[in-house]
């Protein structure tokens, strides 16, 4: 293993390109897929106002942590993280930060490739026409006739995975950094394409009710462990990818306002995506909020079979999903890839070729827990729910706190400083007294990161698992 190999993988372009792969990481099956349906399950606002709390107290900072780690290590996470640690001289065991980042990213890529395997299939089934007209009924058939079909899902998965590949092998430049140039624009337009067309055909007014009036008393702590566990998996945190995107992140650029411009945008695609979702379920007699993983999947087509121009818009929508997921499943790869080109010399795409063989035999698990293998459950769990759950509300989480932990005590300080020197450099330029803001900027998010963030991790952690086990 070397870490002298800092810096092969390149620099991205600017900062915009650091912030639209950050971006395109970030926002993807979590806030389109998952976070309709998870809020569905848990009965709307005061889950999202958790969720919005988890991300403000717990994200961002863990985030700024991530990228501080990345770009002072300018390595694939498992180096990075061993080039940090041997600088600041402490205990060898925080390099499995990067060890299990590595690991829980190609976890969760392994069903996230089945879910967009969903997406590419939903393309065609809207395309053929075979939605037009259906109704609740006969869009779950639809949906039924997909999941039972382990070949159908395997080519699906496939497909996805060979995008992927495509990407990852290119590099830090002419693979992501350009694939998201074109990709991120184009999703934001398509959303709010969708916006427009739910808020003038959907029921918008009971949508933005149930996503923010709330009633804390509903919430559970296994509900808080959702939530939070979602705000850490729709902003790509606890296992290093955003560590990854850091190490190709320009030197000087500030890292807090980059890190808050990427959470902004990130919580306004999981909101805009709720909001159109819900708007359709609303206006779709026989669909409830409560559909779980089906909810896309199901409620989406009725409403275009039925609603104007719903053939060309559900492609459209189908269309934004596949990118979503594409420009963040590229993200779960890049951490093992970026380190097996280092520790074997092998190229990128002989790299990401063999990482690919590796999740999709992984992702088979998934494909099964849908049909054949649909009763084999551990804890009540099928393997897809399981990877779901352990990745999400264990690993992330753990991985979250572990940074946080790190980079607040352990880490060498003039490292720290030198990473976070930027925000220094802002505020000097708002011409604002700035000794003592910086001072109190930096305190704030420092404080944070080591008493506020690592704090709520654990409760909501040891309660949610409790919660659970007594479910
Ligand atoms: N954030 C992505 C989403 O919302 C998924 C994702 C990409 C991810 N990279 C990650 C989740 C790293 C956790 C860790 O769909």
């Amino acid at each position: 293993m070397s870490i002298d190999s800092r810096g092969i993988h390149g620099i991205w372009l600017s900062r915009w390109t650091f912030i639209m792969a950050a971006t395109g990481s970030a926002v993807g099956l979590g806030n389109l897929w998952k976070f309709p349906y998870v809020v569905g399950n848990n009965g709307g606002g005061a889950f999202v106002l958790i969720y919005f709390l988890c991300m403000l107290l717990v994200g961002v900072p863990v985030m700024m942590a991530e990228v501080v780690l990345g770009r002072e290590g300018r390595n694939s996470p498992i180096n990075s993280m061993s080039y940090v640690v041997k600088n600041s001289e402490c205990c060898q065991a925080w390099q499995l930060i990067g060890w299990i980042g590595v690991l829980a990213g190609l976890l969760i890529l392994s069903f996230y490739a089945v879910i967009a395997g969903w997406g590419l299939h939903y393309i065609l089934e809207v395309f053929s026409g075979s939605t037009v007209g259906v109704d609740g009924e006969s869009a779950a058939l639809l949906f039924g006739d997909l999941t039972s079909d382990p070949a159908k899902l395997i080519v699906w998965q496939t497909i996805f995975l060979g995008m992927c590949l495509t990407v990852v092998s290119g590099g830090v430049k002419k693979g992501l950094g350009a694939a998201v140039e074109i990709l991120m624009p184009l999703l934001f337009i398509m959303l709010i394409v969708m916006l427009i067309y739910a808020i003038l055909e959907g029921n918008f007014i009971a949508a933005c009710r149930f996503l923010f009036e709330f009633d804390i008393a509903s919430l559970s702590w296994r509900a808080i462990l959702e939530a939070m566990g979602l705000a850490f998996f729709t902003l790509s945190i606890g296992m290093g990818a955003i560590m990854a995107y850091g190490a190709y992140m320009p030197a000087g650029v500030s890292i807090g306002r980059t890190v808050l411009i990427i959470s902004v945008f990130d919580s306004l695609v999981a909101i805009v995506a709720g909001l159109i979702i819900f708007s359709i379920v609303f206006s779709t007699s026989g669909i409830e909020p409560t559909a779980g993983p089906g909810l896309m999947f199901i409620s989406l087509p009725v409403a275009f079979g039925s609603m104007p121009a719903g053939q060309v818009i559900g492609i459209i929508f189908f269309v934004l999903v596949v990118i979503a997921a594409w420009s963040s499943a590229i993200s779960l790869l890049e951490p093992a890839t970026a380190w097996l080109v280092e520790a074997t010399g092998f190229t990128r795409f002989m790299a990401s070729f063999l990482l690919i063989g590796f999740v999709w035999f992984l992702g088979l698990g998934s494909v099964f827990s849908f049909n054949l293998g649909r009763d084999f459950t551990l804890a009540g769990f099928t393997i897809f729910d399981g990877l779901d759950f352990m990745t999400s509300n264990i690993l992330l989480p753990i991985g979250g706190l572990a940074i946080s932990l790190f980079v607040g005590f352990v880490m060498n300080k003039d490292a720290l400083l030198k990473q976070m020197v930027d925000l220094e450099g802002y505020l000097l330029t708002l011409k604002t007294p700035s000794s003592c803001k910086t001072l109190s900027l930096r305190v704030g998010w420092d404080w944070v990161l080591r008493y506020v963030a690592p704090t709520a991790i654990a409760a909501i952690f040891i309660m949610g698992i409790y919660d659970n086990m007594s479910y």
